[in-house]
């Protein structure tokens, strides 16, 4: 079974709890998306496998550590994970990027893709999927699905807000995912909304509603 990670780092915690305020602006939303994606990012590629290289400094040769292999696919899920890839990009500046579009239908909270292009290579990296919100756990799902199809086998969830029933689903359908989050909320509504979560991630970071 994938490991379920919450990160309680107080940064995070305060800006998590900034962007689930109604009243924060578009503007601000982005920006925190960002930061939150740096610090949450630092810590999700923790396991990164590293390996061990010989270098020259100015003074000497010496052994040290390189990350290893392939480097690693960022994977938003459109739209809402694209608020997530400036500040994994920015720890990660090698890091290729690949797009999975999927929106839910409004009225089945179904899946539906528009969009898949993902590094030629994709089967050789360390994936990260990112996207905001893990509501019932149908785009995470999905949007994995397609990678394993791809030959995607290294791969990561980062999102900043789960709820239960979204864990409980990725954790069965990918039990070799490991789940990184900011925050485990209580419950979904009747709208397949996370509660209290902060609303439509893509709405409020690309000012739609
Ligand atoms: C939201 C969110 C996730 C999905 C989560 O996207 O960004 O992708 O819903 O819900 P699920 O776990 O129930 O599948 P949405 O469909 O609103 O599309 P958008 O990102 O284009 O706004």
């Amino acid at each position: 079974m994938g490991k379920v990670y919450v990160f309680d780092h107080p940064l995070i915690q305060h800006k998590v709890s900034l962007m689930r305020m109604k009243e924060t602006s578009v503007k601000d939303f982005r920006e925190l998306a960002k930061e939150v994606a740096m610090l949450m990012g630092f810590e999700a590629t923790r396991q990164l496998p590293l390996e061990e290289v010989e270098i020259e400094t100015p003074i000497c040769k010496t052994k040290t550590y390189m990350l290893k292999g392939e480097d690693v696919a960022i994977v938003p899920i459109l739209r809402a994970g694209l608020g997530f890839v400036d500040g994994m990009l920015a720890l990660i500046p090698n890091a290729k990027v690949g797009h999975v579009g999927l929106y839910r239908d409004p009225e089945t909270h179904k899946p539906v893709e528009y969009y898949c292009k993902l590094p030629v290579d994709v089967d050789k990296r360390q994936i990260i999927v990112v996207d905001p919100m893990l509501a019932t756990g149908g785009s995470a799902v999905a949007a994995i699905d397609f990678l394993k199809q791809r030959g995607g086998t290294n791969i990561t969830f980062m999102c900043l807000i789960a709820a239960p029933e979204g864990i409980e689903v990725l954790q069965k359908a990918h039990p070799d995912v490991d789940i990184f989050i900011a925050a485990k909320d209580d419950c979904l509504n009747e709208d397949a909304f996370i509660v209290p979560g902060l609303g439509d991630a893509g709405d409020r970071l690309y000012g739609t509603r």
